[in-house]
């Protein structure tokens, strides 16, 4: 067990990218994760393997496809110029995907950020100044008043990653994340997350039961995550399964790598101008 108050979840994806950026053929390229992840997130996701031997693979699945996302949303014929990571745990894409007049914005608990910007300190090289920090617990704080005191512009479209952070939230905060986003960022604002289908969800076992173990336990799945998005003012709603987004990203299919019972969904409040069918 990590002796630290960050989030153990966090340190062993940071394990898990570094892992990946090492590999062969490597999907992902992230300088800074072995350095903060440390010795206690090495040794997590080494646990993690023995229960759910695929994990390192989904997460590079799941960091490529955010990473393009970034690229894609901050480049023309697009013009977004914030990104904000809710739950941005250890993750380093101020740093790896800084671009001149682009803010980002890394959102979490305070007692991970603090051991985040305890990590980032001590590395050579980490240009420290890459994020604006914003202490927020999903379960407890006001989301929109959290953003717009760290000065996010409520004028202009943000892209929003939530990435691997739904699992671990109960419906209402989730809901609750959603509706500030829809509500108070600018409407053509996008958000990214990725989610579990229930009965993944509700497993005691496997990946699920080892995080549990972590302190950490997942709560929340969902099967068909419109309805909400819908309710909760999504107006454009995109949802693709990790089995798709492996297979276009390395051109191989595992049906024991249950990456079918996870998906990455995009959705924005208003639809742009001419929504793509697929
Ligand atoms: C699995 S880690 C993912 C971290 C990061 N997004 C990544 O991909 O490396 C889950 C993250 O969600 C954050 N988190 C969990 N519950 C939260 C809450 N109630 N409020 C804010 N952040 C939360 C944790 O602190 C942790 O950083």
């Amino acid at each position: 067990m990590a002796t630290t108050q960050a989030s153990h979840t966090a340190l062993m994806i940071a394990a898990y990218r570094a892992r990946a950026t090492a590999a062969e053929g490597a999907l992902i390229s992230d300088p800074w994760a072995a350095a903060l992840a440390g010795e206690d997130g090495m040794r997590i996701a080494r646990e993690l393997d023995a229960v759910y031997p695929h994990m390192e693979l989904w997460t590079a699945v799941r960091t490529a496809l955010l990473d393009d996302l970034v690229e894609t949303y901050t480049s023309p014929p697009h013009d977004f110029r914030q990104v904000i990571m809710l739950g941005a745990g250890l993750d380093t894409r101020a740093a790896r995907l800084a671009k001149g007049g682009v803010r980002f914005y890394e959102v979490d608990q305070p007692k991970t950020q603090a051991e985040k910007r305890k990590r980032i300190e001590a590395l050579p090289g980490y240009p420290k100044g890459a994020a604006i920090f914003v202490e927020c617990d999903f379960e407890r704080d006001a989301l929109a008043e959290k953003l717009t005191l760290a000065g996010v512009d409520l004028g202009a479209p943000a892209l929003v990653i939530w990435e691997g952070v739904t699992p671990y939230l109960v419906e209402a905060a989730v809901r609750a994340t959603l509706r500030a986003i829809a509500t108070t960022l600018h409407p053509r604002s996008v958000v990214v997350f990725d989610h579990l289908l229930k009965k993944q969800a509700e497993q005691k076992e496997h990946a699920q039961g080892y995080v549990q173990r972590l302190g950490e336990p997942v709560v929340f799945g969902t099967n068909d995550p419109v309805p909400m998005l819908y309710e909760e003012g999504f107006r454009h709603v995109r949802s693709l399964s990790f089995d798709e987004a492996c297979l276009s990203l390395t051109g191989t299919y595992a049906r024991e790598r249950e990456f079918r019972f996870q998906r990455i969904v995009l959705a924005s409040a208003t639809a742009p101008a001419r929504p793509s069918t697929i």
